[in-house]
């Protein structure tokens, strides 16, 4: 069986794809920093799956270390998920983002090509959309970025475009993700955020548990059914499906593809959050705040290019995201330890 290298395996929506990528019959290897992780995912990971990867804990901006990993092991693809993800501080400091994620994804490239293991998926994002002009949002659709943190994934797609023209052995998919929520059924791994919130989902649960008084919603006046924002939520275990289907199709295709990864259905702020009280059991308070920089009103994918190239459709429901999610922070109260 095929070996898959899972950079950021450890993370949150790469613990649930390695779970995915052993059920599926893959031999895993995982290397992470674990800047935002911690080892104990990887023991959960075996609770689900019955088998621990074996890991690296490696930084991708060590290039020896990079190396040590391509040497010891004969690796058929790479699943790229390693890198920093928070838009407000890569605002902050964008350097160390770049770094992070421009420099470091770079090694890796270079790394995979001197070991001559040329199929990658790479997580992208549909930050990558901009503003869009209208919904749902097709892969043909114009790309732009607002923060460094979706330049890095921007430049990520170009660097990568530019290495499978030069190259035709390559063959690259870039999926690029809407809103991934929830956790594993087994309520053993699931999202563990660095201090206070910033993404929706995160936030509520934090307010179910009592930790959080309310959630502050950021603005009721966009054109949308109740005025609140509307995003496509995914559940983490279909995003992790959409990776064994991504991988597969890179292991027999060349060239690089783009690829949405969303369920195609928007929700509001407080269609998530009547979820979530459903989910916990109670009501949830919250205020209504003034829109936050940067956000806009409605994004949701259009799914057809993934149903058609992978055979891939995500199948789990809003509830079913805010069921996952609030079992995870009950059995997890101080994260994955
Ligand atoms: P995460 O922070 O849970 O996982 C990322 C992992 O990468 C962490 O375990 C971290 O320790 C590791 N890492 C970071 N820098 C590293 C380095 N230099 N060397 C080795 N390991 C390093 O994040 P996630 O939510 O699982 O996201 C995974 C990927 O998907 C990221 O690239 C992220 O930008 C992208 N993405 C995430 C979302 C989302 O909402 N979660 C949306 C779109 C795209
Ligand atoms: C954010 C990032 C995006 C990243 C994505 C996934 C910004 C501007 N965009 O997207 O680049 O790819 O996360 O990590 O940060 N909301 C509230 N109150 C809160 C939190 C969120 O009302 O406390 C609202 C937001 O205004 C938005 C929706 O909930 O309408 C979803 O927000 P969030 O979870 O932060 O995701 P995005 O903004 O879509």
């Amino acid at each position: 069986m095929s070996t898959i290298l899972v950079t950021g395996g450890t993370g949150y929506i790469g613990s649930h794809t390695c779970v995915e990528l052993i059920k599926a019959g893959y031999d895993v290897v995982v290397l992470d920093n674990l800047y935002n992780s911690s080892e104990a995912v990887l023991d959960r990971i075996e609770m689900i799956s019955g088998t621990k990867p074996k890991f690296y804990k490696t930084d991708i901006l060590d290039k020896q270390g990079l190396k040590k990993v391509f040497d010891e092991n004969k690796i058929d693809a790479v699943i790229h998920f390693a890198g920093y993800k928070a838009v407000g501080e890569s605002v902050q400091i964008p350097l160390t983002y770049y770094e992070n994620n421009i420099s470091g994804s770079v090694n890796l490239y270079e790394a995979m090509a001197a070991a001559g293991c040329k199929t990658l998926v790479f997580s992208s994002s549909a930050t990558v959309y901009g503003s869009p002009k209208s919904v749902p949002i097709r892969e043909d659709f114009p790309t732009s970025t607002t923060n460094p943190y979706g330049s890095t994934k921007l430049m990520n797609e170009h660097i990568l475009a530019d290495v499978c023209v030069s190259d035709p052995e390559w063959s690259v998919l870039l999926l690029r993700y809407f809103n991934p929520i929830g956790a594993h059924q087994s309520g053993l791994i699931g999202e563990v955020p660095n201090g206070i919130p910033n993404n929706l989902v995160p936030y509520i649960a934090r307010v179910a548990n009592g930790t959080l008084e309310y959630l502050r919603v950021w603005g009721n006046d966009y054109p949308t059914v109740d005025g609140t924002g509307v995003r496509d939520y995914i559940h983490v275990v279909d995003l992790a499906l959409g990776h064994i289907k991504a991988v597969e199709y890179a292991m027999n295709h060349k060239g690089a593809e783009y690829i949405n990864l969303g369920t195609g259905n928007g929700y509001s702020v407080l269609e998530v959050l009547h979820a979530y009280e459903k989910a916990c059991g109670r009501k949830l308070a919250y205020k209504i705040m003034d829109r936050r920089p940067g956000d806009i009103a409605t994004c949701y994918a259009d799914t057809e290019k993934a149903a058609k190239l992978l055979g891939w459709k995500a199948k789990y429901n809003i509830d079913d995201m805010c069921r996952d999610s609030w079992n995870f922070t009950l059995k997890n109260p101080d994260g994955i330890k």
